[in-house]
């Protein structure tokens, strides 16, 4: 089961994720003393992680509680304009004082097969063994369904033992690396962020999908005991069935 939050504008979606983010952050602290974010790719986060630099969450987060993954990024270096690090950097964290040994960077200037080894490593080395359990994955959709970097038809998509890999980027034939499904799916909560009308067959093809049809990526997150959040706009979420106008 996902729980829908739908709103009017990408403003409020950004919004209402950036509260959401914080709720989540005080619950793990106060359970468990931290609070472990894996940061999605892409564009339309940028407001969200913005918002948290102001008020009220500048002030009232326990930053120094936080530990900062990523579910995703190219393989660039991390000043690379494309890169998720760098866009996460000048967004969120060079205003908030997460400590530097809490930043956890996928490493995408180094060999991709390497890089995913070593990420994986250092997941395990701050989460414990066994598949970790983080306390949040964000993660956006592109408009063929695919989310942090498995893509459509990809046999990222079948690993079911790893937790970080390397993958084919899309149509480009950019190296990735990503987060794996079994990783993902054991997140204490997952949630989405779409705000954009493009979205709106892909949110339904993964929330909604329709007998015979071929499961997105993003239609296999599928927390085994974590929340499943989608944060939408109306226009992302114009295709969903269960959703009041
Ligand atoms: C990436 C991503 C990817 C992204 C979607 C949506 O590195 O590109 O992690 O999964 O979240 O493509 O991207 P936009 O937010 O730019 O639409």
């Amino acid at each position: 089961m996902c729980k829908l939050h739908v709103v009017a504008t990408p403003e409020k979606n950004a919004r209402a994720l950036a509260g959401f983010i914080a709720r989540w952050a005080g619950q793990a602290i106060a359970d468990r003393g931290r609070f472990t974010i894996a940061l999605s790719g892409g564009s339309t986060p940028r407001r969200v992680y913005e918002i948290l630099t102001g008020p009220p969450y500048a002030s009232q987060a326990r930053w120094d509680r936080w530990h900062v993954f990523w579910g995703d990024e190219r393989c660039v270096p991390p000043e690379d304009p494309s890169s998720n690090y760098r866009l996460a950097k000048e967004a969120l964290l060079d205003s908030v004082p997460v400590p530097p040994s809490q930043v956890h960077r996928m490493r995408g200037e180094e060999p991709p097969e390497e890089a995913a080894e070593r990420y994986e490593a250092e997941l395990v080395g701050v989460l414990g063994g066994g598949t970790p359990e983080l306390d949040l994955v964000l993660l956006g959709i592109g408009d063929d369904g695919h989310t942090a970097s498995l893509f459509p038809g990809s046999a990222a998509l079948e690993e079911d033992h790893r937790l970080v890999i390397s993958s084919e980027g899309p149509r480009d034939g950019t190296h990735r690396l990503t987060f794996t499904l079994p990783l993902i799916n054991a997140a204490r909560a997952v949630a989405f962020l779409a705000s954009d009308g493009s979205k709106a067959e892909a949110v339904r093809k993964s929330i909604e999908p329709h007998a015979g049809e071929t499961a997105a990526p993003a239609a296999l997150v599928k927390p085994a005991s974590g929340a499943l959040h989608w944060f939408l706009t109306t226009d992302a979420a114009q295709q969903l069935s269960r959703v009041t106008a």
